[in-house]
């Protein structure tokens, strides 16, 4: 497999950046309560004017923590396959992660393109196996890269804490400042693996859903419950980042805790959804894996879906 991690030992200077990013911030939150409830009345996100994330953005990964190369995979080939081109075989498998990602271009200023950039791994945690604050998180992106024109998204693994995690998130996305002055902003995410820690929560609808209506668990496209929940995480907070990178884009609500482009869609994955359901899907014939994407190499992903700003509805692929 072509492979362009990098192994980068050097998250060192970390205690330093702690105390520099404490100018950070304002984060929203990819709550996992808001996965299952489908909400009724039709959603309009208000664009309140601030700068989006447009032309080629960047996005890093960082993953703290234990995973396996399979694991890391799922990941990276789902962030390759973003705004990768069509295949030159068109398949019939499905709608590609690309045509996903491209609801976000009808957003003021045309989107961004994604491209994979530095893969880093703390296999070892530098910062220990937590608790880990939001500050130590936006340590460890800050350390990773900041720099415009990129996204840093840490990543932990199932047995690392991070407050608060589960209980009022499954993931978060923000800004901070860095750079000489402390005047570039900058934006990272963090998603956790919901495997460990709160399956019900986190990794719906691959899991029994905590609370609320109980259907059956849906079988996870790339067989890993964990990872392939954590990338309905990692998505919505993509797509969060593109079109309110700094919290002043598009949202509903409070500044920070308010619906973006794919909470505003909870709970929906594909046509006739409702709350508990999570609507109709595509089912791969070998494995009985849920999907509604198809990236790279025929990989399968279940996406979120995101809010369009064109119909003001939800869209889904299928
Ligand atoms: C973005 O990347 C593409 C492909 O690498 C390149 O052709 C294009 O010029 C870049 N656009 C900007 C605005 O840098
Ligand atoms: C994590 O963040 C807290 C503040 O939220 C800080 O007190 C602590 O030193 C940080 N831990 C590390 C290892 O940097």
């Amino acid at each position: 497999m072509d492979d362009n991690r990098k192994k980068k030992p050097a998250l060192l200077p970390l205690l330093c950046l702690a105390v520099l990013t404490l100018l950070s911030d304002q984060a929203a939150a990819f709550n996992p309560r808001m996965l299952f409830l489908v909400k009724p009345d039709p959603i309009v996100l208000n664009d309140h004017g601030g700068e989006l994330l447009t032309g080629n953005l960047t996005v890093n990964l960082l993953f703290y923590g234990r995973f396996t190369p399979a694991q890391r995979a799922i990941v990276a080939d789902f962030v390759r396959s973003l705004s990768a081109p069509p295949p030159p075989l068109r398949t019939n498998t499905g709608p590609s992660v690309a045509s996903w990602w491209r609801t976000t271009s009808l957003y003021r200023g045309g989107g961004a393109r994604l491209r994979l950039g530095a893969q880093f791994l703390d296999a070892r945690m530098s910062l220990g196996r937590g608790p880990l604050s939001p500050a130590n998180v936006t340590a460890l992106a800050h350390a990773a890269g900041h720099h415009r024109g990129a996204v840093t998204a840490v990543l932990t693994a199932a047995d690392v804490l991070v407050t608060p995690f589960c209980t009022s998130r499954c993931g978060v996305h923000g800004h901070a400042r860095g750079g000489a002055h402390g005047k570039a902003r900058y934006t990272y995410l963090w998603a956790g693996n919901p495997a460990q820690q709160c399956p019900g929560q986190c990794a719906w609808p691959f899991h029994q859903p905590l609370y609320g209506p109980q259907t059956p668990p849906l079988v996870p496209p790339n067989g890993d419950v964990g990872v392939d929940g954590m990338v309905i995480s990692l998505a919505a907070l993509l797509a969060g980042t593109a079109t309110n990178p700094y919290g002043d884009g598009y949202y509903q609500g409070e500044a920070g805790a308010g619906l973006e482009a794919a909470t505003a869609c909870a709970g929906v994955f594909g046509s006739g959804a409702y709350p508990g359901f999570s609507g109709n899907l595509l089912t791969d014939p070998v494995t009985g894996g849920s999907y509604n994407a198809v990236g790279l190499g025929g990989r399968k992903y279940l996406l979120p879906a995101l809010w369009d700003p064109t119909t003001s509805q939800c869209k889904t692929l299928v």
